[in-house]
This record gives C-alpha cells, sequence and structure tokens, in this order.
C-alpha cells in the first residue's frame, strides 16, 4: 500500500489537529516515485488586502511561464475567485464536500488555461469544515497532484480553523498585508496563531498597495519586529510588494485580471516579477507537497509535543 492508499483507509476517526494522533494509520517513508506540486497559500489576518486578486493574477502569471496551475478557493462559504475572473460555474466545491460530483465535475478552466476548484456563496456550514470534511477535500486534491505543477490556495482571511488547516496544509505560506496599522497587526496575529498552536516556522510576506519599496519594507520590519519581539525565531522572508495600481480597481470592475487588460501596468510587472522569483525559487522540501506534506506535518508537531 503506497502513502496515499495509506491515507484513503483511515475513514475519519476521532480526530482533529490537536487530537488523537495515535490512531491514525502510519506512514511509510516518503515515496519519490510521485509527482507532487507545489503548495502555496495566500493568506492575511485582515480581509479586504488582495488576496485573490493576488492569486488570480499570480495564477496567470503561473501559466505564461508555462506552469500548470490549480487555484484552491478555499475561502469556502463566500466564492471569490470565480467571481473575480467573471465565471459563474455549475458546481462548486459544496458539491464535491456533499459527494454529489467528483472532483473533475467541478474543475473550471480560467485565463491561460488555469485550473479552478470554485467555492460556494454564502453557505455557512462550509465556514468551518468538520475534520472528516477536511481530509476528503485533500485526499481529493491528491487525484489531481500529478497533473499541476502548482496548487494556489486563497484561503480567506482571519483565524478560523479552514484558514489555518489550508495554511498548514501548504507547504509555503504568503501573508499578504497592506500599509495600515490594522492589517500589520492583523498579519502578526495570523502568524503568531500559525507559530505558537501550530508551530509553522516558515513564512513570506508580501505587501500589497505599498507606494513604493521603502514604504513596502517598512511595513516588513513593523511585522518582523513584532514577531521577533514576541515569538521568538521564525523564518519570515520578504518576498515583494505589488503597488497601489488604479488599474486594479479597474480590472476588478470589468472581472478580468489586470495581466490581461493593462500588461504593462506597474501591478502587471510587479505580478510578472513575483512569479518568475516564486518559480525560481526551489522549494524547502523537495517533492513535498499537499496532503504528504501536511501528513507529515502532523507527524512533526506531534513528535515536537513529546
Ligand atoms: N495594489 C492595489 N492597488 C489598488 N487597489 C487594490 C490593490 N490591491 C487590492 N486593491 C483593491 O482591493 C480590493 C479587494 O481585493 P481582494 O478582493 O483581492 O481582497 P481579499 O484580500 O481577497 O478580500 P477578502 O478578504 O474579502 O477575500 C480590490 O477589489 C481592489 O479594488
Ligand atoms: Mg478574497
Amino acid at each position: 500500500m503506497n502513502q496515499i492508499e495509506q491515507i484513503r483507509v483511515f475513514k475519519g476517526k476521532p480526530y482533529g489537529i490537536k487530537g488523537s494522533f495515535s490512531q491514525l494509520p502510519k506512514l511509510k517513508e516518503e515515496t519519490t516515485s510521485q509527482k507532487w506540486p507545489r503548495v502555496i497559500s495566500v493568506s492575511s489576518g485582515k480581509g479586504g488586502v488582495g488576496k485573490t486578486l493576488i492569486v488570480a493574477n499570480l495564477a496567470l502569471a503561473f501559466t505564461w511561464l508555462q506552469k500548470k496551475v490549480l487555484v484552491l478557493d478555499a475561502d469556502l462559504g463566500l466564492a471569490n475567485i470565480n467571481v473575480l475572473l467573471g465565471l459563474a460555474p455549475r458546481y462548486t466545491i459544496e458539491h464535491l464536500l456533499k459527494k454529489k460530483k467528483k472532483i473533475s465535475d467541478i474543475l473550471i478552466n480560467g485565463p491561460g488555461g488555469m485550473f479552478i476548484l470554485p467555492a460556494s456563496s454564502g453557505v455557512l456550514e462550509l465556514v468551518n469544515l468538520e475534520e472528516e470534511q477536511k481530509i476528503f477535500l485533500l485526499n481529493e486534491l491528491d487525484e489531481l497532484a500529478e497533473s499541476i505543477d502548482i496548487l494556489l490556495i486563497d484561503t480567506g482571511s482571519g483565524i478560523s480553523s479552514n484558514v489555518l488547516y489550508f495554511n498548514l496544509a501548504a507547504e509555503e505560506t504568503i501573508v499578504v498585508a497592506m500599509p495600515e496599522p490594522t492589517s500589520i497587526i492583523n498579519a502578526y496575529a495570523l502568524i503568531k496563531v500559525l507559530a505558537t498552536n501550530y508551530k509553522k516556522k516558515k513564512f513570506t510576506i508580501l505587501i500589497n498597495s505599498a507606494r513604493n519599496t521603502q514604504e513596502a519594507k517598512e511595513v516588513y520590519k513593523k511585522i518582523i519586529k513584532l514577531t521577533d519581539h514576541f515569538l521568538g525565531s521564525l523564518s519570515i522572508d520578504y518576498l515583494g510588494l505589488i503597488p497601489f495600481d488604479e488599474k486594479l480597481p479597474d480590472a476588478v470592475r470589468q472581472q478580468k485580471t489586470v495581466l490581461e487588460l493593462h500588461p504593462q501596468a506597474p501591478s502587471s510587472l510587479s505580478f510578472m516579477e513575483l512569479a518568475k522569483n516564486l518559480a525560481e525559487k526551489t522549494t524547502p522540501h523537495g517533492s513535498n507537497g499537499c496532503i504528504q506534506f501536511f501528513w507529515r506535518y502532523l507527524l512533526h508537531y506531534h513528535k515536537d509535543e513529546g
């Protein structure tokens, strides 16, 4: 039985991130034959800081770099990405979770040939997924692992259980912050919960809507000052900035990416640069990806607990 099959035999025993780990099936060591996508979550403490448009534009930029990209709209109760892209999906993750549709039925195509797993709008019961549903969703995603290079997750904002879960499932977490005190404090709050409660140690910070590099670096320094002071040693890298750009709200209103509408706009150039930098970066854990990484994370977490 391979590792994924082992995970699938686990059918929702009492379990939680802090829960009864001893009841989970044992994992074999990492297999090298399976191709794993790189899993990147885009998250924020405060809402409205640009996550969804960053995910949409970054995904398109990746497709232009010949990457096969899947976007997961993990803001499950409040559909974001398909609205931003003017797409009207017939089925959503809700149908998948209710076992009415298969993952291949709900996948839709977006610009550049990116794939999108769309969320539902106004579905309260999806705002806090049950543990079983979370595992089920990651298992389903695993079906697509071989066909994609990058899985980009728009997690939604805050410190809800869904937001935390999808950030833990991702190998790389991009925390988006704007040059505003509330955004800075809430970025710190998200990092704090992930670091102290779940021992996530590595983050990157992307500053959105900055007027220039100096302003972006100041925001980054403020976040670092807080994390250094209160949380000790974490790895928090500066990823870059997306400038304030009036072409962005214009693209949002037209339900298109700014990259398609205004490829030479300052924000478009930043998205391309960001995608290139990310694509060139080797991932910290080599082949680790989605569910594989998630399960290994849990293993380490509980080992650390003693
Ligand atoms: N760099 C920018 N320049 C100008 N306007 C921006 C910029 N980034 C974001 N915006 C504006 O902020 C709005 C919110 O962006 P978006 O919906 O992507 O945020 P979000 O973080 O996904 O929000 P939520 O937390 O509600 O999901 C956009 O519609 C756009 O008008
Ligand atoms: Mg959003």
